[in-house]
């Protein structure tokens, strides 16, 4: 057992959470799309072929927003494919994963689907095989609202009204070499710039992000993002970051701890945080008083199903298996302390996408006619989705440690804490890195009220990190009762079990 400190004041507010931090992704990839949002014959589907199952743990998910139709899949995709009369739309090989697309479900079924589940479009334009000219083309079809050949176009495809997309990813991983027509830094800022300022000109409500590194171990990290910012800064609002958490393969001296893993909640944090260095460094270099918003929006563990089977698939399938990583308690416990570095960066991270939704590197699993589930890191997500809400209090953390080849010294305890002065409400989120002791933790909630009571308070633990769920045992993972939560006050006190995720909400009570 060992003593650590939580420490908050009400005046110490770093930001007001922005709920798009819990976003995810939906691309045209294996059985993210067909047979796994989409599947008309299962009995628990729509007049438009979505399953309510999936739909209804999307729900429970909490997700926010949700970015489409790729990722990779972005830089060939005709939109214009995936509008219309249904038994009208092409079948086109996608070179993004050597799969053939049948384009059965494009904008008008996906926005149904957001409408369907609750959930904010964020959509995104190809800028691997076109450019500017589709991508203003694209806008004009879904937010006009009406009096010119693309917008009635729409309207004849049974949109009356404008779609509101308000969100839209220029492009996708243009730095990288896997990309459908990668562009150097120079290539991208430019058609970025470009395709934004038309963008604009169509519709002026919109929020653009441009494309950042594919990853922050790229080689030409740094410079990507300085190149195409010197383009493209004044007119794109976010520049996007995506980061997939690895765990090396066992031998060649590699570090397969458990503890090193954790340690990609700080290698993630650096990598924010120097991508606001670079970005602010070129707005100074540019006399500009603006400060780039990130939106995060690929993120999640990756490991295993990552060698490159959709190269080696032939007959250019529908809807392989692809990507279907089978999660850990492991892994759930990093996604929670990943979503506590989120919420502590809620000054600048404005969005960010969980990748992906279901089947590929997803939450939710689905078997084709049969049930839906929910994978180990659902649970974080969820908890952390629904109690998040207000403004980010600067958390201090007193804790022992634990030595990183990488990082130096690193907490055992990762924790943010949000508080709502809507409902007076505080949520907690905690995360005991220590793999055998148990955390003796007092919280400090400084300034946010004397008398309080007990809302939630849960663990998510499991005495093997490599258990999974599964379509048979589908809640070997999930959270159970946080027990032992004491009250003083402003003082909160708890023992936290070891490798153990936790959250507690607290209400302050009024006369
Ligand atoms: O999410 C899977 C893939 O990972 C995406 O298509 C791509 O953007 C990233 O490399």
């Amino acid at each position: 057992m060992f003593e650590a400190k939580l420490i908050v004041d009400r005046d110490f507010v770093l930001a007001p959470l922005d709920r798009r931090l819990f976003g995810v992704f939906v691309e045209h990839l294996g059985r993210c799309v067909y047979n796994g949002i989409h599947e008309p014959a299962h009995p628990t589907a729509d007049e438009h072929g979505f399953r309510g199952d999936v739909a209804e743990l999307t729900k429970e998910l909490g997700a926010t927003i949700v970015r489409y139709p790729g990722g990779n899949f972005m830089s060939g995709y005709n939109w214009e494919d995936g509008v219309g009369p249904k038994e009208q739309r092409p079948r086109r090989l996608d070179l993004a994963w050597f799969s053939t697309e049948t384009n059965q479900v494009g904008t008008h079924e996906f926005m149904a689907w957001c409408r369907k589940v609750g959930i904010e479009p964020m959509f995104g334009v190809n800028l691997g095989t076109r450019g500017p000219d589709e991508a203003r083309h694209y806008l004009e079809y879904c937010n006009h609202p009406g009096g010119t050949a693309l917008s009635d176009l729409r309207r004849s495809h049974g949109a009356q009204e404008p779609l509101g997309i308000k969100f839209w990813c220029l492009g996708n991983e243009m730095d990288g070499p896997w990309q459908i027509c990668q562009k150097t830094p120079d290539e991208y800022g430019r058609i970025a710039k470009e395709t934004a300022k038309l963008m604009r000109w169509v519709d002026p409500s919109i929020e653009l992000a441009a494309c950042g590194s594919s990853a922050y171990d790229m080689p030409t990290y740094g410079v990507w993002e300085d190149r195409v910012l010197e383009h493209c800064f004044e007119f794109v609002d976010y520049l996007s970051l995506h980061s997939y958490f690895v765990k090396p393969p066992a031998g060649q001296g590699s570090d397969t701890s458990t503890e090193s893993f954790f340690a990609q909640i700080e290698t993630n944090a650096r990598y924010i945080e120097d991508t606001v260095a670079i970005a602010d460094a070129v707005a100074t270099r540019k006399r500009s008083t603006k400060r780039l918003k990130l939106s995060f929006d690929e993120w999640n563990v990756w490991y295993r199903a990552r060698h490159g089977e959709h190269l080696k698939q032939a007959g250019w399938p529908e809807a392989p298996r692809l990507l279907e990583e089978i999660y850990t308690a492991e892994d759930a416990l990093l996604i929670g302390g990943m979503l506590t570095m989120f919420i502590n960066h809620a000054d600048r991270v404005k969005v960010a996408c969980m990748a992906q939704l279901c089947n590929v590197i997803a939450p939710i699993m689905t078997e084709p006619g049969g049930p839906a589930w929910r994978q180990t890191i659902f649970h974080p997500f969820a908890q952390a989705a629904r109690w998040a809400h207000g403004d980010v209090l600067r958390s201090v953390v007193k804790s022992p440690g634990y030595a990183n080849a990488k990082h130096g010294e690193l907490p055992y305890l990762c924790a943010s804490v949000v508080h709502d002065a809507a409902t007076d409400q505080t949520a907690v989120f905690l995360l005991n890195r220590h793999l055998t002791d148990p955390m003796e933790l007092s919280i400090t909630l400084r300034g946010l009220g004397m008398d309080r009571e007990l809302v939630l308070a849960e663990e998510l633990h499991s005495a093997d990190l490599n258990a999974s769920n599964t379509a048979d045992a589908p809640d070997r993972v999930a959270p159970q009762p946080l027990e032992g939560v004491a009250i003083a006050g402003e003082q909160l006190h708890v023992r936290l079990k070891p490798a153990s995720w936790n959250i507690i909400v607290t209400k302050v009570l009024r006369p």
